[in-house]
């Protein structure tokens, strides 16, 4: 880890849109050195361009790629001379039937969602195993408690949850904590693209649908992308130090654990 006059330095993957980007802002305005990556490389310069301790890497990378992982890693490496912090936030899911899925649909989003983590964290460990660092990667509460017209996506969330206990306790010998956060219904683009929220008509399929979710939140509200990413800065940072292993849900209340 960055030394007390070091710089911190942070590596947000998916950091283009909602809960990524919220996580580049939220460490950059602590004072974390960011850099950003998005297979929207546009989005992700956007967001660099947002404050002033975020850069991007100028090119697009895709984390389902173990190559592409590799060579983020190296470049950020290069921009910020180390690395404390990977944190990824890559992910994509559809609300639809299991039987009416086809198996490249299935590989498609266990990709995204777990093999994208698997390759990550191993890029990230290869680059911090002689320091030590943080790797804070993304389940979801559907990957806890499963969620009907998600099942593979709910598997891949629950596979990053196994992941994470796996990993740190293998990397607890060269200082690497190992953690995810599991949000639950959160205001970002993914929830637009799924039909959720944006709709014109409030009282339309999308604020139905909306409606009903919200009644399984004790908050009864969605989170803010904001909201995850002070949990991720958390995790990823100092305060969190005796913390590893572990999946935190921040969902208003939607999932509850022992
Ligand atoms: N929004 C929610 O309600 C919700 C709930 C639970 C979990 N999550 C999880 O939170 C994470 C962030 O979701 P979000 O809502 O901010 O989604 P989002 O769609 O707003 O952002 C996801 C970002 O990941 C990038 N990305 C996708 N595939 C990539 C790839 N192969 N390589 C590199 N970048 C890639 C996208 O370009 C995008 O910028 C995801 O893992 C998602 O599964 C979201």
């Amino acid at each position: 880890m960055a030394s007390s006059t070091e710089t911190r330095t942070a590596l947000v993957v998916g950091a283009g849109s909602g809960i990524g980007r919220a996580t580049a802002l939220e460490l950059a305005q602590s004072g974390v050195r960011v850099v950003v990556a998005d297979l929207n490389a546009e989005a992700a310069a956007t967001v660099a361009g947002e404050h002033e301790n975020v850069v991007a890497l100028g090119e697009s990378f895709n984390a389902t790629v173990p190559d592409d992982c590799d060579r983020m890693v190296a470049a950020a490496v290069a921009e910020a001379g180390h690395l404390d912090s990977v944190v990824s936030t890559v992910g994509w899911t559809a609300i639809t039937k299991f039987l009416d899925e086809t198996p490249d649909y299935w590989r498609r989003i266990v990709d995204v969602n777990l093999m994208s983590a698997i390759y990550l964290s191993a890029a990230a460990a290869r680059a911090m195993k002689e320091r030590g660092g943080t790797v804070v990667l993304t389940s979801s509460e559907a990957g806890t408690v499963g969620t009907s017209g998600e099942a593979v996506y709910s598997a891949a969330k629950a596979g990053v949850i196994g992941l994470v206990k796996s990993l740190a306790r293998e990397w607890a010998r060269y200082g690497i904590r190992v953690n995810a956060v599991a949000p639950g219904i959160t205001s970002t683009p993914l929830l637009v693209e799924q039909g959720i929220t944006g709709g014109d008509d409030a009282q339309g399929d999308s604020g139905a649908v909306l409606q009903s979710i919200l009644r399984g939140v004790p908050l009864r509200r969605l989170g803010e992308p904001a909201e995850i990413a002070t949990a991720i800065a958390f995790l990823a940072g100092d305060g969190a130090s005796y913390i590893t292993g572990q999946t935190l849900c921040v969902g208003g209340g939607l999932t509850m654990g022992s």
